[in-house]
């Protein structure tokens, strides 16, 4: 079977090495994919399991199924989803896991999706929907209590802004509303009480009739640095929430009686609305980011329409079942025969940023801020076996070797049988890495949180 991916950075690249995995595929084409696969088992000249596939228009992407006969194909961020690359390619009959155009509304809406939660009685934080942001920044000076300032559309994973008090959260609407560093995703704001508690990322797959919950959750770790890395939190003027930093699994709350609470009071719910009131025959994932408060109280934060990114990374590891078997069960609405499998491992993933390096003029500060690029990535031939490594803001230079490109540049996910064998093996591997930022005399720019599953 051929499959083909779409995507670029971790979660897509662990998506295809995934697919590689199972016993029904011979083929995965990555598009547009990203050079850093070239360098792993799978992608690499000798074997080509996975081979990049240049191609970005959804026209040609479609043409390019159709010559080379792709079986299954596999849409995983918002972004081209959002685009309709799901409804490109089935249009031309081409099997396709992911949700529609329309569907996609329930990550690139909040206030639409806010609504639809409160309206079913699943719980989640009080909110108050604003497009002038006058009236935004009355509103949070009279609450009293602590906000989360959202941009209602897409932004990366980052769009979310936690405030301690009143400055903060006026702040947070002038740069959403008024600076718009989310573009038109923050023409319109959510203000939602801050709650305080665990997160969760939850996920289940829906094929259109029934859903599949994966009764295995991770956590992720969304802010830039450690809570006691003081001085660097002083030094890059706060700790901002990134598109996540690190993640491991299984989440320290996972228990039957958890997973079961979440199935019945948020995930049964908001599938029965989608599929028996919207009328949505939606396919693919659906994320529930959840948080679980000191008295057990759930809340919903957010529903996205794909894998979390670094979710994603941990939980593929965990998975013992095919997922060329799951793809197929989405698309022939058969998820109620499909049996989940999870492995008897820890798994941790952390990620390797761009930290601070020295621009032409000045610093830059890094990952979320102001990155640099082109540092040669080294010491990826030391990594140990059975340690994976998902490429995410990576390029290839003139001579073939991988240098950085995003503020996210991979993702180092080791496996043990504890949670300290897993954190100690990824550690030691990233240990091994170095950005070298070529304008500071070779010093090393690569930045990762410490405290991952700790
Ligand atoms: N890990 C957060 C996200 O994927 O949005």
């Amino acid at each position: 079977m051929k499959v083909l991916v779409y995507g670029s950075g971790g979660r897509d690249h662990c998506l295809a090495d995934k697919y590689g995995d199972s016993q029904h595929v011979d083929k995965v084409y990555f598009a547009p994919g990203n050079p850093g696969v070239l360098h792993t088992p799978k992608g690499n000249e000798k074997r080509k399991l996975i081979e990049l596939v240049p191609l970005r228009d959804f026209g040609k992407i479609a043409d390019f199924c159709v010559e080379h006969g792709v079986d299954l194909a596999d849409v995983g961020s918002e972004n081209p989803l959002e685009q309709g690359l799901v409804d490109a390619l089935t249009s031309r009959g081409i099997r396709t896991i992911g949700p529609r155009k329309e569907y996609v509304r329930l990550e690139s809406d909040r206030a639409f999706t806010d609504d639809l939660l409160r309206r079913i009685g699943v719980p989640k934080p009080e909110y108050q929907v604003f497009d002038d942001p006058e009236r935004a920044k009355k509103y949070v000076r009279n609450i009293g209590y602590q906000v989360v300032v959202k941009a209602n559309g897409l932004a990366a994973g980052k769009g979310a802004i936690v405030c301690d008090d009143v400055p903060d959260a006026l702040d947070a609407i002038e740069r959403i509303m008024i600076k718009k560093v989310f573009g038109d995703s923050g023409n319109r704001v959510v203000i939602e009480e801050r709650k305080y508690g665990t997160e969760i990322s939850f996920f289940a797959y829906l094929d259109g009739e029934h859903v599949l919950p994966l009764k295995m959750f991770a956590q992720d770790y969304k802010r830039a640095f450690d809570p006691d890395d003081r001085q660097s939190i002083e030094q890059f003027g706060g700790n901002p929430n990134t598109g996540g930093t690190g993640c491991y699994c299984p989440h320290k709350l996972l228990s039957p009686w958890l997973v079961n609470r979440i199935i019945k009071e948020i995930v049964n719910p908001t599938v029965n609305e989608i599929y028996n009131h919207l009328g949505w025959q939606y396919k693919g994932v659906l994320y529930f980011g959840l948080n679980l408060d000191p008295y057990d109280n759930l809340d919903v934060f957010e529903i996205n329409v794909r894998h979390g990114d670094p979710e994603w990374e941990v939980l593929a590891r965990k998975l013992s079942t095919d997922l060329f078997e799951i793809g197929t069960a989405v698309q022939e609405g058969t998820l109620d025969h499909v049996k989940q499998v999870w492995n008897k491992q820890y798994y941790v993933d952390v990620i390797a940023m761009e930290g601070r390096s020295k621009a032409s003029r000045g610093w830059n500060q890094g990952y979320p801020k102001r990155y640099g690029k082109g540092h040669a990535i080294t010491g990826l031939d030391k990594i140990e076996r059975g340690v994976a490594i998902y490429f995410a803001g990576v390029d290839e230079d003139s001579q073939k070797s991988l240098v950085t490109y995003g503020g996210r540049v991979l993702h180092v996910v080791a496996g043990d049988r504890t949670l300290e064998g897993a954190r100690e093996k990824a550690y030691r591997n990233i240990n091994k890495l170095a950005f070298v930022d070529h304008n500071n005399n070779g010093a090393n720019c690569l930045r990762f949180r410490r405290t991952i599953g700790a």
